[in-house]
C-alpha cells in the first residue's frame, strides 16, 4: 500500500519560477523515504503541497489515498510535519508550544495532559518542559517540534531537515526517536537532508530531486549499484614526478578517471577497485614513488548525488544555523 502517491506533480511560483515539473514518485506506507537534491531543487515545495500549505499548478498528490488538494482537512489529520525553518515560539515553554499544538490538533481535553507527558518523555525533554524554547539548544528545539508534530498520532510524518545544524549526540538523538516511530508505531516518514551520513543511517527508501525533476529513486543500495565505480585514495610518499605522465598511465585503464586532490593526494575512480589495485600501484612504482597510505571503498550515496545531480551536497554548518536563529529573533521582534 502506497502512504504518498505523486503524479505529474508542478509548481510555478509568482515570476516564472518552476520549481517543481511534473513530478511523480510513489512512498510505501511503513517506509522511511530521503528526500535530498541541492539547494533549490524543489523538497520543500513539494512537501508543503504534500501538507496542504499550498495548491499544486498542475498534477495530483494523495495520501494514503486521499487527494491533499480537495481534502486538507482528512489530510491534516493524518499528518505531522516539521517546517525547515524553526517554528516553535520562544517566548513559550516546551509544555505551552505542545499544549498549543494538541489544541490545534483537536486532542480531547481530557487525553492532552497525557499525551503531552508521554511526548516529553519521549523526546528527553521531560525536566526543561517548563523552561521557555529561547533557553533550549538547537537539538532541544527540534526534538520539541518533532514532538509537536507527532502529538495526534500521524500516519505519515513529514521532516524538512529534521537534524540541520545539529551536533552528532544531538543528531543521534533525533534518529533514535526517528527510527522508533517508524518500527514501534509503523509511521511512515518522509525526510529531507542534506546529510549523506542521514539518508544511509535512516531511509529504506531515497528519492534524489534535481531542478524539480526526480532523476532517480530507489533503496541506498540500488542506487549504489547504479554507480559502478569505486574509489582509491592514495597518499603517495612525494610529490617530485610528473603528474600527468601518471594521470595518463592510470586513466588508460578502461573506466578509470583519476585527480590529484593535492600534490601527493591522488584518488581514482575505477569500477572493482579490488581488481585493479595491484596495477595501480606497480604504475606508481615504476614513477619513481612509494605510497604512504592507501584507501579502498566501493560506492557512497555521496556518489550517487553527484551522479544524478552533478553536484556536492551543500551542507549547513554552524553559519547557517545562526543564521536561522537570528531570523527567528528578528521574525519575532517584527511581531
Ligand atoms: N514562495 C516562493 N516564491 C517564489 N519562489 C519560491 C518560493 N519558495 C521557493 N521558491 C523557489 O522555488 C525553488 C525551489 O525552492 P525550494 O525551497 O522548494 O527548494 P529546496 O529543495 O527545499 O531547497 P533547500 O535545500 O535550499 O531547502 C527555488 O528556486 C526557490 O527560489
Ligand atoms: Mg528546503
Amino acid at each position: 500500500m502506497n502512504a504518498i502517491d505523486v503524479q505529474h506533480l508542478s509548481k510555478i511560483y509568482r515570476g516564472d519560477i518552476k520549481a517543481i515539473s511534473d513530478l511523480s514518485f510513489t512512498v510505501g506506507a511503513g517506509s522511511v523515504f530521503g528526500f535530498l537534491g541541492p539547494n533549490g531543487a524543489g523538497k520543500s515545495t513539494a512537501i508543503k503541497i504534500l501538507v496542504t500549505l499550498m495548491n499544486p499548478t498542475a498534477g495530483d498528490a494523495r495520501i494514503f489515498d486521499i487527494d491533499v488538494s480537495q481534502k486538507p482537512k482528512e489530510i491534516r489529520r493524518i499528518i505531522g510535519y516539521v517546517p525547515q525553518e524553526l517554528s516553535a515560539d520562544g517566548s513559550l515553554t516546551g509544555y505551552e508550544n505542545l499544549l498549543l499544538s494538541a489544541k490545534l490538533y483537536e486532542i480531547p481535553p481530557k487525553e492532552r495532559e497525557q499525551r503531552i507527558a508521554d511526548i516529553l518523555e519521549m523526546m528527553e525533554l521531560a525536566s526543561r518542559a517548563d523552561s521557555l524554547i529561547d533557553t533550549y539548544s538547537g537539538g532541544m528545539v527540534r526534538r520539541l517540534e518533532i514532538g509537536q508534530a507527532m502529538l495526534h498520532h500521524p500516519r505519515v510524518l513529514f521532516l524538512d531537515e529534521p537534524t540541520i545544524g545539529l551536533d552528532p549526540a544531538g543528531r543521534a538523538l533525533v534518529w533514535r526517536q526517528i527510527r522508533k516511530l517508524n518500527h514501534d508505531e509503523g509511521m511512515t516518514i518522509f525526510l529531507t537532508t542534506h546529510y549523506m551520513e542521514e539518508a544511509e543511517a535512516l531511509c529504506t527508501q531515497i528519492g534524489i530531486i534535481d531542478r524539480g525533476q526526480l532523476s532517480a529513486v530507489g533503496s541506498p543500495t540500488q542506487l549504489k549499484e547504479t554507480i559502478g565505480v569505486g574509489t582509491i585514495r592514495i597518499v603517495l610518499s612525494s610529490s617530485q614526478f610528473s603528474q600527468s605522465t601518471l594521470l595518463d598511465m592510470i586513466t588508460s585503464i578502461p573506466g578509470a578517471s583519476a585527480l590529484f586532490q593535492d600534490p601527493q593526494i591522488l584518488e581514482i575512480k575505477v569500477p572493482n577497485p579490488a581488481e585493479h589495485i595491484t596495477e595501480i600501484l606497480q604504475l606508481i612504482k615504476t614513477n619513481g614513488i612509494s605510497v604512504n597510505d592507501l584507501e579502498l571503498r566501493g560506492p557512497t550515496l555521496e556518489d550517487v548525488f553527484l551522479k544524478y545531480t552533478g553536484s556536492h551536497l551543500e551542507v549547513a554548518g554552524p553559519k547557517e544555523w545562526k543564521s536561522i536563529k537570528q531570523r527567528r529573533r528578528s521574525v519575532r521582534r517584527a511581531s
